[in-house]
């Protein structure tokens, strides 16, 4: 028997297809916690979801973040319309009400970093015509506690000729160097881990494994982006091995079409990590392979919340078409996350994920096949 204290998990389906994608994922985590005797438990709430609301009147209680501090981490699969979009009767919320959720538990538990993954596992579809566009390998580090999301503002004359809506956005040093620091960090972990060596060039003509990407709109929004730019400046001098760059957000976009593979770690704002990580999961094959991960790097009190980067889909919901392997690659990622003093954790998570990646790359090209066949696939590359 295992003697560690067990892991726990709160595990949330939320809305449309996070039910079916988080059934499938939760069969092939018992499969490998009963395999690996992983120290790992976890309780299925009804909530956060569209349907607690219904019954409720809340998406998920008061006291919500007080019933999650004693988990390790939250699984969510995904919150937003429940579908299926072809029932003009269903009970539906507008999308402020049933995603605040996830705003709330990010900020709630100070999950400051969300790290968005994007590979391009062999077999996945590659959307782009260049062949270069395979070696894509990168990591978006969102910024997921302020900025653009703050909601400060407000709305006046209501209606009227003279309606004025403002928006804040919030960015603190703290905040800056915090994220700007994990994401110089992240890049050495990952230049470590990399089995084919990567070369990026400096400003002075030297190489360097690794490379951190700012991205801002400082031609047009100076204040933050200033800011970041001479906190990005002083950290990485710190980071003498690390190559850095710095790209407009637009131009950022252009590039990820027409030269992904340039890029390593990205650091980006909240907003502008939001819109950079939809393009990106395209690049590694799409929202059905795209994880993603909010994280607190600096701390195990409060709970990480893995959820993958899609949506509730409700064109697909409860159609048996959902894909699970980006629940399934999100899963991977806690299990690592779990795992960073016990080896057995991470054994689990790389089965996983090697498992995934058979499967992509067993797949024929352009077949449709259903959540329960590929979850039957994955199940059976697994190690017995
Ligand atoms: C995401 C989503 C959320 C975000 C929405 C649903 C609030 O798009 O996780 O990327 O903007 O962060
Ligand atoms: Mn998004």
């Amino acid at each position: 028997m295992n003697a560690q204290p067990h892991r726990k998990l709160a595990v949330m389906p939320g809305d449309g297809i996070g039910g079916e994608v988080m059934a499938a994922t939760l069969d092939v985590l018992e499969r490998l916690r009963d395999r690996h005797e992983l120290p790992l438990a976890w309780d299925e709430l009804e909530w956060p979801a569209t349907d607690w609301h219904r019954r409720h009147g809340v998406m998920m209680p008061e006291d919500a973040l007080d019933q999650l501090t004693c988990y390790d981490a939250l699984l969510l699969g995904a919150l937003g319309d429940p579908g299926p979009s072809s029932d003009p009767n269903r009970y539906l919320l507008p999308d402020g009400i049933s995603l605040a959720p996830l705003l709330t538990l990010r900020k709630g538990f100070d999950l400051w970093a969300c790290e968005r993954p994007a590979r391009l596992l062999p077999g996945a579809p590659q959307y782009l015509a260049d062949p270069r566009a395979a070696e894509v390998d990168m990591m978006v580090i969102r910024e997921n506690s302020e900025g653009e999301y703050v909601n400060q503002g407000g709305r006046v004359h209501r209606g009227t000729e003279r309606e004025v809506a403002t928006q804040l956005e919030v960015f603190t040093r703290p905040a800056a160097e915090r994220l700007i620091r994990h994401a110089f960090e992240r890049a050495r972990q990952r230049a470590e881990a990399r089995a084919q060596p990567r070369t990026f060039t400096r400003p002075d003509g030297n190489t360097a494994a690794a490379q951190v990407c700012l991205i801002t709109k400082r031609n047009a929004l100076p204040h933050w982006g200033e800011l970041y730019t001479e906190v990005f400046a002083e950290i990485a001098r710190e980071y003498p091995d690390v190559a850095t760059h710095h790209e407009l957000v637009d131009a950022a976009c252009m590039k990820f079409v027409q030269c992904p593979w340039i890029f390593d770690v990205v650091v980006a704002s909240n907003l502008q990590g939001d819109i950079l990580t939809d393009l990106a999961a395209v690049l590694s094959g799409g929202m059905g392979v795209a994880p993603s991960i909010n994280i607190n790097p600096d701390t195990r009190d409060y709970p990480a919340l893995f959820e993958p980067t899609h949506g509730s889909a409700p064109d697909i919901a409860g159609q048996n078409k959902a894909d699970p392997r980006a629940m399934m690659l999100t899963a991977a990622e806690l299990l690592d996350w779990l795992g960073t003093e016990e080896t057995v954790f991470a054994r689990a998570a790389s089965e996983l994920r090697a498992a995934v990646a058979a499967d992509l790359s067993a797949q024929t090209a352009g077949a449709v096949r259903s959540t329960d066949q590929i979850s039957a696939a994955i199940i059976e590359s697994l190690p017995a």
